[in-house]
């Protein structure tokens, strides 16, 4: 594959760059009244306005025309039919067929259709779920069950967490619903304390079932049931999603509650699988299908429109030039609603996971900058914590802000009035920044504290309501802004062999934090700081 920095596309975006270096966003606003209703984009119940960052039409133009050298149409039409483009695990990526919901939908990995299978597994999710709901599923003593917990790391756990927090709205007051990831068993710990074993199903979610925070979480579970309800107990109060459903029958349980998921599925693109069992016990089947609805709408439109008109596409694009032609290292993912705190912390891993990559596809170093460090909170506690930087530090961070026009607790009135007021004004004060002009009657000394560069890009995603299919689109429109990001980039966003090492390192330091005859061998060779924190440890623990 030809290196990003060799297309001609890419020398004609460079250019292109050079001649808007002067060229602020004020005089683009003030050149153009009519450049938000040009560089905004609605669809169904978003609208995104991408009018703050510093493009014209002309970039757009040109970064279109780098999508097309870069072969994104038929980088996706090979995705949608199930081609195997994880290359590096030789896997098809098929998180879509999770939410096609046509019924007569056919999606073939090498002639063989997955529909049938997923729509069986769905079946089976609604089921059991019905039951837990209803009572039907009892725990080992008969009662119902009233409190959900989910094991899970990753994937397995920020996804269903965040959408859970989405959907808050959807959820059953009586069934509570908490999600433990840490292997500290503070968190358990603290989880459990206020559970009644009785009445406690644990999720244990995990692709793999050999993720070792997870497996270490599920064992302390296990052995909190055992104690608490004898043996016998197991198979009642737990359930299991895997691709790996032997080991999860080996760990004990019940064939009915234990459900697959595929190779085709990457664990931080797995909220519409199985992973989604918490929350269709929690907030129903309905709520959980028009979380595949919202999705699935996002999907039609990006398989099918034109790159130009294409949401995804574009804003993948507006990312690559930020990173890319602008060198801005980072990303903020700001959302202005209580529902959707948690969604940033979901997509860092889905865009940095896939995106945080050095090599190409074909295994050469990376020409370029790739994916962008993503972080972000919920806008109104970010604004009283980090924005500082945002406005005034001498590196650029372009934002998304996700806002919502309708909140929960009765639509919002006054206080989504208050948010609204706040998020747009910050989209506001990074645009256009003060200058020292603009100040008045402030001390010539403080002057230069009080002025803001401004000319910083901002991105507003505005949802008419944080429902399960907004969220559904909002998470399938990242999905696909990074997969597109990662044709363009020529990196498989598919894989995740970066996170391998620190797991092998971790595997074989653990007979030296343990102590004991076994801990000076697993010593040898390692560095004098990995060596001295480990004699620190064991000094603190009180081993020999
Ligand atoms: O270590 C990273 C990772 O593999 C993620 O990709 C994944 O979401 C997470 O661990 C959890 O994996 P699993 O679902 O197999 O437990």
């Amino acid at each position: 594959m030809t290196d990003l920095a060799d297309l001609p596309a890419w020398d004609a975006l460079k250019t292109h760059a050079a001649t808007l270096r002067d060229v602020t966003l004020r005089t683009l606003f003030a050149a153009d009244p009519d450049r938000f209703a040009r560089l905004s984009f609605a669809f169904g119940p978003l609208l995104a306005d991408y009018s703050k960052n510093r493009i014209t039409a002309e970039t757009l133009g040109l970064l279109t025309e780098l999508a097309a050298a870069r072969n994104v149409e038929s980088a996706r039409a090979a995705m949608f039919a199930g081609e195997r483009i994880n290359r590096t695990e030789n896997r098809a990526v098929l998180h879509t067929a999770l939410r096609n919901r046509d019924p007569a939908g056919v999606v073939p990995v090498e002639g063989a259709d997955v529909m049938p299978e997923v729509r069986r597994v769905r079946d089976r999710l609604k089921a059991f779920a019905e039951k837990v709901r209803s009572g039907a599923w009892t725990g080992a003593t008969g009662k119902a069950i009233r409190h959900v917990v989910n094991l899970g790391i990753g994937g397995s756990h920020l996804g269903p967490m965040a959408v859970a927090a989405a959907l808050e709205d959807s959820r059953r007051a009586d069934i509570s619903l908490d999600f433990v990831s840490n292997p500290d068993r503070a968190q358990i710990e603290d989880v459990l304390k206020g559970l009644d074993p009785a009445a406690t199903l644990f999720i244990v979610a995990s692709k793999t079932f050999t993720t070792v925070e997870t497996m270490a979480n599920a064992g302390a579970a296990k052995d909190w049931i055992v104690t608490q309800l004898g043996a016998g107990a197991v198979t009642k109060h737990f359930a299991a999603i895997s691709t790996n459903t032997d080991a999860a029958a080996a760990f004990g349980l019940s064939p009915d509650a234990v459900f697959p998921m595929w190779d085709w599925v990457g664990g931080r693109y797995s909220i519409w699988s199985a992973i989604g069992l918490p929350l269709i016990i929690g907030c129903g089947y309905e709520a959980c299908d028009q979380l595949l609805a919202g999705a699935e709408a996002m999907d039609r439109h990006f398989e099918t429109a034109p790159l130009e008109q294409n949401l995804p596409v574009i804003l993948a694009l507006i990312g690559v030039w930020n990173v890319d032609l602008l060198g801005m290292a980072a990303t903020a993912i700001l959302p202005y609603d209580h529902r959707l705190r948690l969604f940033p912390a979901h997509i860092q891993q889905m865009d940095m996971e896939s995106n945080g990559k050095g090599v190409t596809m074909d295994g050469r170093p990376v020409a370029v900058d790739t994916g962008p460090i993503v972080f972000g909170g919920g806008g109104s506690d970010s604004q009283h914590s980090f924005f500082q930087l945002l406005h005034q530090g001498p590196r650029v961070v372009p934002c998304d802000f996700i806002i919502a026009a309708r909140g929960a607790a009765n639509g919002g009135g006054k206080s989504r009035d208050l948010l609204m007021a706040n998020a747009l004004a910050q989209t506001e004060a990074l645009m256009k920044g003060r200058t020292a002009a603009e100040l008045r009657g402030v001390a010539a000394e403080l002057v230069p504290h009080r002025v803001f560069t401004g000319n910083r890009p901002t991105t507003t995603l505005m949802l008419d309501e944080v429902s399960a299919y907004t969220t559904g689109m909002l998470i399938a429109l990242y999905e696909h802004k990074v997969f597109v990001q990662g044709v363009i980039w020529g990196v498989n966003s598919f894989d995740q062999w970066g996170v391998e090492l620190g797991k092998e390192l971790a595997k074989s330091l653990e007979p030296a934090v343990t102590g004991g005859p076994l801990a000076d061998k697993a010593l040898q060779g390692r560095d004098s700081s990995t060596a001295g924190l480990v004699a620190a440890y064991l000094k603190a623990k009180g081993s020999p």
